[in-house]
């Protein structure tokens, strides 16, 4: 992680002295595993022509860093050090932020269940996810972006002036997860153990001590449960400023 320097949070009010034009445009998504935050995303980025960003990729990349060098993800201090050692820059690609680390995208494999197993130790170092802070702050100047992940709206954020939170009940989410394990990665689990992982991603996720999963105060809360996804992007465009829209042509 070569830079440190902190880039100001965006700020949504108007009391700030930002001209409106100026004002970095970040639409955060948040919410548990498996309510739809990436499908929604997907489609509203194609609607508004925006840019997405998963925060979950960057811890994702740590975690596979460490294994892919036979680190314990449980040594904060090894895991650590090895994050530093690297280069994990983002970057722009068809119209998503993807992870590098030393210039290489480890790809699908981020989204492996070995990953996934071990991320808790990764997301729950608070020395760690303040190092992580800059770089996701750091992102690409003129574009709306959706930004979606844990705490984006809450930590990451703050200021960001269309904050959404999704939610879904945990039967409806592992169905979910399970079919993308097993149509996107090729992965068979029985639901069961899909279920319980996801039981416990939740527990991680909400009992954290630095930046747990909670809606922020000013956030839309929406259950993706009963809506089909077109439906879900309706309800957050609903709260979108008319000048996000892309201009007709
Ligand atoms: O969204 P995802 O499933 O790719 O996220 C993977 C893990 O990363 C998730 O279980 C918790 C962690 N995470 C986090 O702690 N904070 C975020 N903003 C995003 C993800």
């Amino acid at each position: 992680m070569a830079e440190t320097r902190d880039p100001p949070v965006p700020h949504s009010e108007s009391s700030d002295g930002v001209p409106e034009g100026e004002r970095p445009r970040i639409l955060t998504i948040d919410g548990p595993a498996g309510c739809g935050k990436s499908t929604v995303v997907r489609l509203l980025a194609r609607r508004l022509d925006a840019l997405a960003f998963s925060s979950g990729l960057i811890y994702r990349a740590v975690t596979w860093l460490a294994l892919h060098q036979g680190i314990d993800p449980a040594s904060a201090s090894e895991v650590r050090a090895a994050a530093r050692a690297s280069r994990i820059e983002l970057v722009e690609r068809d119209d998503a932020i993807r992870v590098l680390i030393d210039g290489e995208d480890p790809g699908d494999a981020l989204d492996s269940t070995r990953v996934t197993e071990a991320i808790h130790w990764i997301a729950d170092d608070a020395v760690l996810r303040a190092a992580l802070l800059p770089l996701q702050r750091r992102l690409p100047a003129g574009r709306l972006v959706l930004a979606e992940g844990r705490d984006l709206g809450t930590v990451v954020f703050p200021g960001a002036p269309v904050k959404v939170f999704l939610t879904a009940s945990i039967e409806e989410r592992a169905r979910r997860r399970h079919a993308e394990l097993r149509d996107r990665l090729g992965e068979e689990h029985p639901l069961q153990t899909v279920l319980a992982q996801l039981r416990r991603r939740d527990e991680n996720d909400e009992s954290r001590e630095v930046a747990p999963l909670r809606p922020a105060p000013d956030a839309r809360v929406i259950d993706t449960g009963d809506r089909t996804p077109e439906e879900v992007v309706e309800a957050i465009l609903e709260k979108v400023p008319r000048e996000w829209l892309p201009q007709r042509r």
